[in-house]
């Protein structure tokens, strides 16, 4: 059996946005934003209070949180990874935060510049920090099944790194297959490993599309009880520090796919396929939704 609802954390804005090379006027980003939380979806992660020479497309941070500040009423949670980012954020107005680990060496230095160990030690101090501010953190693990330099993954160390983002009080854990290397028959094994140390209503599932197997790696999700799923509208996205990433699973597909299962998500699909329309006419772009393709050919 699945869930009767499920959650969708969409992610464009940052993980859809923060590779993209041209700078995307700001006034574009908050329209985006607007559109995709007037179709109703619950979560909008906004943009990433992180170094701007790591991300220059995400420099624009706080101007997005100023614009976005009070409407409609989805959540718009931003990447912080480090106090000094927490701190910025909590300044610009946000009221939910994500920290961002990984499960391979090679990955943490490339992405954040230090070993797991050392990040997950930061994240301590952003969770206690977050904590005095009522502020709830999701934590991100990178390369949950494959790694751009170490390849495979041990599930053991994607349960250990959830494990401590769990006891240092992360509200909720988002496996996140950056590379999009997945299989059923990797993803699999990793859940059970994970599903071992932390609670399944605790967990998200985050899937790059590279080889197309990210909806089928989303049902298993759903068929072992997992509830929230991130998406990227138009399935724009990949990281800047993962070579060959390609973009993340496509929020109309997920819905379309949802809707034909019977799950709700209270999100309008035709108003999701119009922010898609917005987005790609700008970046100037084909969708990378075959729903959203599909949809608006008829
Ligand atoms: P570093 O160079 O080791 O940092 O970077 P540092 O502490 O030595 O500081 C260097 C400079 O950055 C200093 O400025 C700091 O003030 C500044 P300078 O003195 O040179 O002018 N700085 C900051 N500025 C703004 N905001 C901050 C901040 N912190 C330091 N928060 C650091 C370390 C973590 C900062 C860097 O590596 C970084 O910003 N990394 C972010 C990379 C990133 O955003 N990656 C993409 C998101 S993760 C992802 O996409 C995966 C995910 O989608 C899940 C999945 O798919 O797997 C979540
Ligand atoms: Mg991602």
């Amino acid at each position: 059996s699945i869930p009767n609802y499920v959650k969708i954390v969409e992610v464009g804005p940052r993980d859809g946005l923060q590779n993209e090379k041209e700078i995307v006027p700001t006034a574009v980003k908050v329209e985006l934003i607007k559109m995709l939380a007037s179709s109703g979806l619950p979560v909008v992660e906004a943009t990433s209070f992180v170094s701007p020479k790591w991300v220059p497309q995400l420099a624009d941070a706080k101007d997005v949180m100023s614009a976005i500040q009070g409407i409609g009423h989805s959540r718009f949670p931003v990447l912080t990874p480090n106090l000094k980012g927490f701190e910025a954020a909590v300044e610009a107005g946000a009221k939910e935060v994500a920290v961002f680990a990984a499960a391979s060496e090679s990955f943490s230095r490339s992405n954040l510049n230090c070993s797991i160990e050392d990040s997950l030690a930061r994240y301590r101090d952003v969770a206690l920090a977050a904590k005095d501010h009522a502020i709830p953190v999701r934590g991100y693990i990178s390369c949950v099944v494959g790694c751009p330099v170490e390849g495979a993954v041990p599930p053991s160390k994607v349960a250990y790194v959830a494990e401590e983002l769990f006891n240092m009080g992360c509200a909720e854990i988002s496996l996140g297959d950056t590379i999009g290397v997945g299989t059923p028959g990797t993803v699999i094994p990793m859940l059970e490993a994970v599903l071992d140390v932390v609670p399944v209503e605790k967990l998200a599932v985050h899937f790059h599309d590279t080889y197309g197997q990210a909806l089928s790696n989303i049902l298993l999700s759903l068929q072992m009880g997992i509830s929230v799923v991130d998406s990227s509208i138009s399935g724009l996205g990949g990281c800047p520090y993962a070579k060959g990433a390609s973009g993340n699973v496509a929020t109309e597909d997920v819905v379309y796919m949802l809707n034909g299962l019977g799950v709700k998500t209270n999100v309008d699909l035709m108003k999701l396929v119009l922010a898609g329309d917005y987005i790609c006419q700008h970046l100037g772009r084909s969708s990378g939704s075959k729903a959203a393709i599909a949809l608006s050919r008829r």
